[in-house]
């Protein structure tokens, strides 16, 4: 880091300059003035950390400077010769940082010094997290810098260190998962584990084994004792994903794990202490899941102590266009390549409504960016998108004359790939309830979950 800027304001030639040779010892780069029409010269040139000056200046009151406004970014330390407390207290309710009496007592100046520069330290450090990074629109792995994204950085920045448990709520696709790696990379755990756990991916009979662990030979096919996510995660954090696919009577054992901060394994009477901070992530509203018989209230107040909700895409402004340039970014970095897009391409992404949210544009961008040669045009974008601007376009997309939904298939396109989009468009349809989807699609609700299984590790195995 640079040395911090410091201007000495005093008329006493002497003292002035024994006070910038005793300050330059300190580590400061300093400036003198001998006066309030100097000094203020000197401020309006550029930034200085510090400021020493003589409250009593030929031309003025060094006070004057302490109360204006068009200095504030700068730290005061007044000097009192009379040794006046009164003036001392009076500048520091003005805003001044600290004060000295003259003659100026060497230990005292050090420490004041060291003072301004470790708050001046932080201060930068605050500002770097909040405000640059922040207005460049980063905060942690998130990209976006619209105002509902600032108001999620504001809660993640507020919860990720307590150990409070957190709700994260959103469509799908909008980065519940991404949310809570973030918090989790902003706790004290974040030397631990993250795991993450669908619930709506395992079949019901597994879950309770695979959350909590078994003994060997607790049930047909446990040939070894096995330990759960939640001992996997120990020390670090547990994000139960879909938590409303839970099957009900494995969320009481859940609020018995969450209260007692123990598991007990499947085939054993021991309980084991866990050390996990949990965090849920449903893309449902848990309020009314709970009315709907799908999560037990009483979990819903355990879990739901600091809640998130991440905004749709659709209601983050320009984020859209920042996030289409990171992952072309992304892929131009991973491809070595130098696409860019064209001014009509990126105007259809700020119309689609992006019902995928970041997912679907993050899939749409890479799409686009194989098919395009240097320039991404608003035909390489898939159907969704490209339509966005013709009028109706997007409905007639989404809806038949009858108004149930319907999916296009391309001639040609492989069957397992058709069928996924198949199955994703019903769950999705039906707000993901499984049972349903699986009547409808005429496949065994096992079925239906071992697939979803197959596209979940398809999906986690991406990079
Ligand atoms: N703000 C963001 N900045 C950068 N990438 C993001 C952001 N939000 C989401 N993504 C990316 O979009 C994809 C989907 O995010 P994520 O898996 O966290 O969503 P989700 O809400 O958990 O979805 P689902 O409800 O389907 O589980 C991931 O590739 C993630 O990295
Ligand atoms: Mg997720």
């Amino acid at each position: 880091m640079d040395a911090l800027k410091a201007l000495v304001v005093d008329d006493e030639k002497d003292f002035r300059e024994s006070m910038a040779m005793l300050v330059k010892r300190e580590g400061f780069a300093v400036e003198e003035a001998d006066s309030l029409a100097h000094a203020r010269a000197r401020l309006k040139e550029g930034p200085v950390d510090m400021v020493l000056v003589d409250l009593g200046l030929p031309d003025g009151d060094g006070l004057e400077l302490v109360r204006d406004e068009e200095y504030a970014g700068a730290a005061f330390v007044v000097i009192t010769g009379n040794a006046s407390v009164d003036s001392a207290v009076s500048a520091l309710r003005e805003g001044a940082a600290d004060y000295l009496t003259k003659p100026v007592d060497r230990t005292r100046l050090t420490s004041v010094l060291a003072h301004v520069s470790r708050q001046r330290a932080l201060h930068a450090e605050v500002s770097n997290l909040r405000g640059e990074l922040r207005a460049l629109g980063r905060f942690g792995a998130l990209i976006g810098r619209s105002a509902p994204m600032q108001h999620v950085y504001d809660l993640i920045a507020r919860v990720a260190p307590t150990q409070a448990s957190v709700f994260v709520t959103g469509e799908s696709g909008t980065g519940k998962e991404l949310v809570a790696e973030t918090v989790h990379a902003m706790s004290k755990r974040r030397d631990g584990p993250f795991v993450a756990v669908n619930c709506g991916a395992i079949s019901p009979t597994l879950i309770e084994s695979e959350l909590f662990g078994h003994e060997r030979g607790s049930f047909t096919g446990a040939d070894r004792r096995r330990r759960g996510y939640f001992e996997q995660a120990g020390g670090g954090t547990l994000l139960l994903d879909e938590i409303t696919e839970m099957p009900i009577e494995l969320q009481v054992k859940l609020l018995r794990v969450l209260e007692t901060g123990s598991v007990t394994r499947v085939g054993s009477t021991d309980t084991l202490p866990v050390d996990v901070r949990v965090i849920a992530a449903s893309n449902r509203d848990p309020q009314k899941a709970v009315p709907e018989g799908i999560l037990r209230e009483d979990l819903l107040y355990r879990l739901c102590v600091f809640p998130i909700h991440l905004p749709p895409l659709r209601e983050r402004g320009d984020d859209i266009e920042v996030l289409a340039q990171h992952f072309l970014a992304l892929v131009n970095r991973k491809e070595n390549s130098a696409k860019r897009w064209d001014a009509a391409a990126l105007a259809q992404l700020r119309e689609y409504e992006w019902p995928g949210n970041v997912r679907e544009l993050r899939n749409a961008v890479e799409r686009a960016a194989i098919l395009a040669d240097s320039v991404i045009r608003a035909e390489d974008l898939p159907p969704g998108p490209r339509a966005s601007c013709a009028p109706g376009a997007a409905a007639q997309a989404r809806s038949d004359e009858e108004g149930g939904a319907v999916l296009r298939v391309e001639v040609g396109e492989p069957i397992a790939e058709a069928e996924r989009r198949l199955i994703l468009a019903t769950l999705e349809q039906l707000d993901g309830d499984k049972k349903r989807a699986a009547e409808l699609l005429g496949i065994s609700l096992k079925t239906l979950y071992n697939r979803l299984a197959v596209y979940a590790a398809a999906q986690s195995g991406k990079p």
